[in-house]
């Protein structure tokens, strides 16, 4: 295997790790919803981009696709407001939604969208997120989760820092210096 990139330290989930998993949750999905209308896929820019791909190609149910772009003042202080840069195409109402996160990290992003998005009133509404940082306070339901992960810096597979190693195949804790 080709050495690690010197910006990181290590692997914290493998790209076999990750496929295998990314398999496993559409297959929940396509169970969960195989009775039901097409699913309402909404994936949350830039980060989900990628997961959101791989994912989608595993569903077996009839499903759309969407995006939105949020973005966060002041990640690192207590703020932390989110707003909304893109919206959906389409309205949600009575559809059977699921969002498409990267990484739930404080929470308040994922918080944001449940908010305004049960508002627009969707059937259903639901989350799939590839990696949650463990945290005390974190309190906010997940229904399709890929992995919980130490609270430490990650990148690759949609993650960044300042945009770069989006594309790799595994998610990687970055080195602090
Ligand atoms: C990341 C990630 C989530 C959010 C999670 O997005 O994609 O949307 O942070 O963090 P939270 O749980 O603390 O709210 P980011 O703002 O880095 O933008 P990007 O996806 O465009 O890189």
């Amino acid at each position: 295997m080709n050495a690690l990139h010197p910006d990181l330290s290590r692997i914290v989930v493998s790209a076999d790790q990750i496929q295998t998993r990314v398999k496993e949750l559409a297959g929940q999905i396509s169970t969960d919803f195989s009775n039901g209308d097409q699913l309402y896929i909404v994936g949350i820019l830039k980060g989900a981009f990628i997961f959101l791909a791989d994912l989608t190609r595993q569903l077996t149910v009839p499903h759309a696709v969407d995006f939105m772009a949020l973005s966060s003042y002041g990640k690192t202080t207590s703020s932390g407001a989110v707003r909304i840069l893109m919206d959906l195409r389409e309205p949600i109402e009575g559809k059977n939604v699921i969002i498409v996160e990267d990484i739930v990290d404080t929470g308040r992003t994922l918080e944001y969208l449940y908010r305004i998005l049960k508002g627009r009133k969707p059937a259903s509404l639901h989350s799939c997120v590839l990696v949650r940082k463990q945290r005390d306070n974190l309190n906010i339901p997940i229904e399709y989760l890929g992995f919980d992960i130490p609270d430490v810096w990650v990148v690759g597979y949609g993650l960044d820092f300042a945009d770069k190693h989006r594309t790799l195949p595994y998610i990687a804790e970055l080195k602090r210096d």
